[in-house]
């Protein structure tokens, strides 16, 4: 019988612009990993990184929570963590150890969950650290590939990305809030012009396109989102000047990744992908701004750690 299982699960980008809280990509920059173990009784939670170890305010804590209560289950978990993904620069940190936690609790007590359950339960895990339930970063990172997230009742698409998708992430050196997610949307508007949906709608619908016709350059060039981007960008000093270098250098299209600070450039294979993370660097320098550049590909999603 199984006792004990290790579940690797990747960094993920969420929104891609115009999908904000509906489309989620699964990047191979960084992993987690979670290793659950059946113990005696209640949740004990292990780490050397620096995040909460209560259960309710931790991701993967929560997530084992909530599915040892729904599915009843009287055994203990002794939760291990091991982070790889940063903690609040908008790669998907919290819904990593959220998607191990719940893939490696399915596997662990034979749940035998489909998709959109696993995805439903490490959702739950995103309210620790952003104060409510979204799924985009989650359902990229349980599944991999690109996702849409269709909510009420949940229902996850998942579409295989073209193979030469290529990102470059600038991760800037910069402090960031506590909560930074709750914080990154709380600046969201209430309300928006009916014009900038359309718009949207439009750069939305023709990234779908791209990832169904495998076409990189029609997901990069349609990368362009007039509603959340704008009102966010005054939180990551040099945004501007990161977007104009790397579109210079022959970016398809940048954006915010997530809920930032990093900033994301999608490319192909094909291209100097050098020159655009370099032109990155170069306008965060512009700020006097140091920051981590990734050239990355689509991950595939949460995985036992031994296959
Ligand atoms: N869609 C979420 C947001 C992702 O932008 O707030 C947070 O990681």
């Amino acid at each position: 019988m199984v006792s004990k299982i290790t579940v690797k699960a990747p960094s993920s980008t969420a929104n891609l612009g115009p999908g904000f809280d509906v489309f989620g990509l699964a990047i191979d920059a960084f992993h987690d990993e979670v290793t659950l173990t059946k113990t005696k009784s209640g949740i004990t939670i292990i780490t050397d990184d620096s995040i909460p170890i209560n259960s309710e305010n931790n991701t993967a804590g929560l997530v084992v929570k909530n599915m040892k209560r729904k599915f009843k289950i009287k055994d203990g978990v002794e939760i291990k963590i091991k982070k790889g993904v940063p903690t609040g620069f908008g790669m998907g940190s919290s819904a990593a150890s959220a998607s191990a936690a719940a893939v490696a609790f399915d596997k662990l007590f034979r749940l035998k969950l489909d998709g959109n359950s696993l995805v439903e339960f490490a959702g739950l895990g995103e309210k620790a650290s952003a104060g409510s339930v979204h799924y985009d970063n989650v359902a990229a990172s349980v599944l991999g590939g690109f996702v849409i997230v269709k909510t009420n009742p949940l229902d996850v698409i998942r579409i295989e990305p073209p193979k030469n998708l290529r990102m470059c992430i600038a991760v800037p050196d910069i402090d960031v809030p506590k909560k930074k997610t709750k914080v990154s949307r709380g600046v969201i508007p209430k309300k928006i012009k009916f014009t900038d949906s359309v718009l949207n709608l439009s750069n939305a619908s023709a990234i779908i396109a791209g990832f169904m016709k495998r076409d990189p350059e029609l997901i990069g060039n349609s990368i362009k989102d007039v509603i959340v981007e704008p009102a966010r960008q005054h939180m990551i000093p040099g945004f501007a000047k990161v977007k104009q270098n790397a579109l210079k250098a022959g970016a398809f299209g940048v954006t915010i990744s997530g809920a930032g600070p990093s900033v994301i450039a999608f490319s192909k294979s094909s291209a100097n992908l050098k020159k655009i993370s370099l032109s990155m660097s170069k306008g965060f320098v512009s700020k006097k701004i140091k920051c981590k550049i990734i050239i990355c590909k689509p991950s595939k999603g949460a995985a036992d750690k031994r296959k």
